[in-house]
């Protein structure tokens, strides 16, 4: 299994100080941060776009920290090159939204980021097994895309643990209502990349509460 890794979701976090916040929960050791850009199209709800992933790359520099893009919009090819030029890492699209989910994989590397294929909760996790060995992650959706803060649907670890069956390797993600409370039971389906927003934000001490998550993946 590839290694744990805690990505909190800067959608939890301070707007009026991002900068400093996105550096403040760096400093607590994840692994990777989660940036949720919604469009108001493919969700229900709006956050930001490429000039606000620039500067939280400004703010949060390659070195110390992977920024895992979660691209929850309509037209995922469109936003491959503003998001590279913006410094993100690692870009995940919805399966949901690409007409043509092949030439996004191919356009996504063109553009030098690693690719992640991502899930929601009402699509039928065989749509994904053509291209798990084509993408770097797969991300299972525990909540419908849109907002944070939502509960953790158990009943989608049966499509994980299908994704983790096919490859040993994968970088498995799931995102959604994660918190040390259910963590276990992702971790025991096969995820080794846990989304974690209100959990980590709102807890009182986010640096304990990360090393609580990975500590589950681990085991
Ligand atoms: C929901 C987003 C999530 C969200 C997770 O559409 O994709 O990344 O920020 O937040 P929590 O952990 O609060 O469910
Ligand atoms: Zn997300």
């Amino acid at each position: 299994m590839p290694s744990p890794k805690i990505a909190p979701s800067i959608l939890s976090g301070d707007f009026a100080n991002l900068g400093r916040d996105c550096q403040k929960m760096v400093a607590n050791g994840p692994e990777w941060l989660h940036v949720d850009v919604m469009d108001g199209h493919f969700v229900p709800n709006i956050s930001f776009g490429p000039m606000v992933v620039e500067a939280v790359r400004r703010s949060v520099p390659r070195e110390q920290v992977m920024l895992d893009c979660h691209m929850m919009v309509s037209n995922p090819k469109k936003w491959v090159e503003p998001i590279a030029k913006a410094g993100g890492d690692q870009y995940t699209f919805h399966f949901e939204a690409a007409d043509d989910v092949q030439g996004t994989i191919d356009l996504i590397r063109k553009h030098g980021m690693r690719v992640g294929l991502a899930i929601k909760p009402k699509t039928d996790i065989k749509e994904a097994f053509p291209y798990i060995n084509k993408v770097d992650m797969v991300l299972v959706m525990t909540v419908e895309p849109g907002f944070g803060g939502q509960k953790f649907m158990p009943d989608m670890m049966p499509k994980v643990e299908a994704i983790r069956a096919k490859s040993a390797e994968i970088d498995l993600q799931v995102d959604g209502g994660l918190g040390p409370e259910n963590v276990e039971l992702a971790a025991k389906a096969g995820a080794n990349v846990i989304v974690a927003g209100t959990s980590v934000y709102k807890s009182a001490d986010p640096k304990s509460t990360i090393a609580k998550l990975r500590e589950s993946v681990t085991i």
